[in-house]
């Protein structure tokens, strides 16, 4: 069985394919060379992506031969997950193995913003020694709203509540008991949160009902110099209004890692000081890339052997 590699994944992954007995071929240009890639993968029964190969219809016509769709990562968004379940092909992605990393790197750009340890750091590296310009705002006693009180979600809240903050969580979709788990308060409503809350940090998958539910309407509701990251997936907060937000001074700071359009260096976002980003480094650890690599080595073999996979 041959497997093509398309983007960076962990080498242990890499190992953990080829110990099973698959041909491997590693190639991380495929995942922007669109026409090679559409020539190529004809010769191959599985594919291994991230985020930036669109696995789409076009993609499967090609695919003559593809039986496994393999996402090291969490979720399928750049996986068409129609085309492939009318061609029988298996789609298989790595939910757990990079939580830890996305929560950690989701308060990483919380401190961050609030505190403008990037704009700092640039100004001292250019020979600058001034302390004014850079004061931020303490997290002890005031309000994080999480959006989506799922995996992610929940690891930042109790994280949070160790700095003192009092965290509040709009999930419509999960229990009480959930809630009461994780010590946060439950708000019914999205617009109670916005209204409450001194930092916002999103954490839901994008579908129709998230994409852009952070806009303009919510930004109007939030409080003067509300604080907002999203390290889930871009668009969430809809761009243009965070922009505009921005600029009209409502959002003090913005913590980004993740873009509506990416791989993307020309965004508006990248033109305003206060807004700090990173180009989808949520779950870029050791640790993390090292677990997805192996169980979606593991997951992608095992479907190549028609065993039990949890589908994605
Ligand atoms: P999860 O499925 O465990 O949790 C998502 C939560 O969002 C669920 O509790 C769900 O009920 C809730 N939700 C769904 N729709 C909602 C809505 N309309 N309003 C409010 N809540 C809603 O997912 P997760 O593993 O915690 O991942 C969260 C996000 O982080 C996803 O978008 C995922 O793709 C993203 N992620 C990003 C990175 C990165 O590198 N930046 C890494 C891993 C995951
Ligand atoms: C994920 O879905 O797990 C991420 O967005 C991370 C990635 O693609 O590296």
């Amino acid at each position: 069985m041959k497997v093509l590699v398309t983007e960076k994944i962990a080498d242990k992954g890499i190992e953990a394919l080829k110990n099973s007995g698959m041909e491997v071929d590693v190639d991380f240009q495929l995942c922007v060379e669109r026409e090679r890639l559409l020539d190529v993968i004809k010769n191959y029964d599985a594919i291994v992506v991230r985020s930036v190969t669109k696995v789409n219809e076009e993609f499967y016509q090609h695919a003559t031969n593809l039986k496994v769709v393999g996402r090291a990562g969490n979720g399928v968004d750049n996986i068409e997950m129609e085309g492939a379940t009318k061609r029988g092909i298996i789609v298989v992605n790595t939910p757990e193995a990079n939580t830890v990393s996305a929560a950690e790197h989701s308060i990483g750009l919380l401190i961050a913003s609030c505190r403008n340890i990037p704009q700092a750091n640039g100004f001292i590296k250019n020979r600058n020694w001034d302390r004014s310009g850079f004061k931020g705002v303490e997290l002890q006693g005031k309000t994080l709203g999480i959006v989506g009180l799922g995996r992610i979600g929940s690891l930042v809240a109790t994280r949070m509540q160790s700095f003192g903050m009092k965290v509040v969580a709009y999930d419509p979709y999960i229990t009480e008991e959930r809630f009461k788990k994780f010590g946060v308060e439950k708000k019914e409503k999205l617009e109670d949160l916005v209204k409450e809350s001194d930092f916002i940090s999103i954490h839901t998958p994008k579908t129709e009902e998230t994409f852009g539910m952070i806009g303009e309407k919510e930004f109007k509701l939030a409080k003067k110099g509300v604080r907002v990251v999203n390290c889930a997936r871009g668009g969430i907060i809809c761009e243009d209004a965070l922009v505009k937000a921005m600029k009209e001074g409502i959002v003090a700071s913005a913590g980004i890692d993740v873009l509506v359009d990416e791989p993307n260096t020309t965004s508006p976002l990248l033109d305003i000081d206060n807004v700090i980003i990173t180009p989808h480094l949520g779950a870029d650890t050791v640790e993390a890339q090292d677990n997805v690599g192996v169980t979606i080595a593991h997951e992608v073999v095992s479907a190549l052997k028609g065993e039990m996979v949890p589908n994605a």
